[in-house]
């Protein structure tokens, strides 16, 4: 049998990377142990693009992005392997006041929920100044000034005015812009956005997309950009990592990625992405206009602690043979900047969206 080829994912020249993860593992104490949720995920994400991290419920997204930011429950958790390096250290094996230092300053979140970062007894003035300070040993005025700037950079109408609000006087939206002002108020090299627009309103999302596209262009960010859904990973995204029972099943240029996917997971997801959610009209466009069946993959993920023992995705793939269940699949290369984590990812041609 013939060695394939196998090339790690993370190919970039160095000089862009602003994140490289490599064999990142993350294991919870459980009942029956240390259980494994995150299995040896590789990503590096550059200056200036987007990578969208999509899978489905449970495969691992925000866990990978947890353990970026340091912030995994430190008793119950632990990174057994892996480097998520970042300015030449490795941010997993940073002390935990180092790691504080890092955060909000080289390394920022947003997530789905503004108040999970935004204090409801500050206005969000005193609260982007408090950061500024700490990271940059700025004075209460010279911080007030920068909270303005990035409210007002963000698309905050009367920034001057508003920065003496607080939270709850703004709009979902505008809540959502907010707390992306304070997550790139000191320029953060990495940008990571953890389902931002789920619960916005297809309008608002477009909006707030627009937002974290153009502060990745103007700081050129590396943005991690974390989300379920697909329509909006067309709207956002560079380059896409495909994520399932903690593992990458693919990954490959966001064009490439939608016109000819090369895992049947993928394959899956983009078949049972509805219409409905297509978030402007150049998502439309990527996912196609016509209408078409949908087809949610049949079956559940697998759930930590008892993955199949070959292809995580053979109990529920239509293309599984016997060398699926007998054997573990390495990451093939399928074309040059595109890999699925698929045995039979050479033989087979799926049916892309575009
Ligand atoms: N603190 C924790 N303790 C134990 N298990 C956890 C913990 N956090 C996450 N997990 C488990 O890790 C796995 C991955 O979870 P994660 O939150 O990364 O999924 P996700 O891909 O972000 O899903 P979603 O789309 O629902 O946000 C899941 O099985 C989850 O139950
Ligand atoms: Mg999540």
């Amino acid at each position: 049998m013939t060695t394939p080829d196998v090339t790690p994912p993370s190919f970039a020249p160095s000089r862009d990377v602003a994140l490289q993860v490599d064999g990142l593992t993350v294991e919870f104490a459980t009942d029956r142990g240390w259980t494994r949720v995150v299995d040896g995920v590789s990503f590096s994400v550059l200056r200036g693009e987007t990578l969208a991290i999509v899978g489905e419920s449970g495969s691992g997204k925000s866990v990978t992005s947890l353990a970026c930011m340091g912030l995994l429950p430190r008793r119950s958790s632990r990174t057994p392997s892996g480097t998520a390096e970042l300015d030449g250290v490795d941010l997993l094996s940073l002390p935990v006041r180092a790691m504080e230092d890092l955060r909000g300053d080289r390394i920022a979140m947003a997530f789905q929920e503004p108040m999970t970062s935004l204090n409801p007894a500050y206005t969000v003035g005193d609260q982007i100044a408090e950061v500024v300070r700490r990271h940059r040993d700025a004075a209460r005025k010279e911080g007030w000034r920068r909270a303005v700037e990035v409210l007002d950079l963000v698309g905050i109408p009367r920034a001057a005015e508003r920065v003496k609000s607080y939270p709850h006087e703004f709009s979902g939206g505008m809540r959502q812009r907010v707390m992306i002002a304070m997550a790139i108020a000191c320029e953060p090299a990495v940008l990571i956005a953890d389902e931002l627009t789920t619960a916005l309103d297809v309008t608002i999302q477009a909006q707030v997309l627009d937002v974290v596209r153009q502060m990745r262009d103007q700081l050129g960010m590396a943005v991690l950009f974390i989300t379920h859904d697909l329509a909006v990973v067309a709207d956002i995204a560079d380059r896409v990592l495909v994520m399932y029972a903690g593992q990458e099943v693919e990954t490959s240029a966001v064009d490439d990625l939608f016109a000819r996917p090369a895992h049947p997971y993928t394959e899956g997801l983009l078949r049972s992405m509805p219409q409905s959610s297509t978030a402007t009209a150049a998502t439309a466009t990527a996912v196609g206009t016509g209408r078409r069946r949908l087809d949610s993959i049949p079956g559940q993920p697998p759930v930590p602690g008892s993955m199949p023992a070959g292809c995580r995705f053979a109990p529920r793939c239509p293309y599984a043979v016997e060398a699926c269940v007998d054997g573990v699949p390495e990451l093939l290369q399928v074309r040059p900047e595109h890999f699925a984590r698929c045995t039979r990812a050479l033989e087979l041609t799926l049916r892309g969206t575009r």
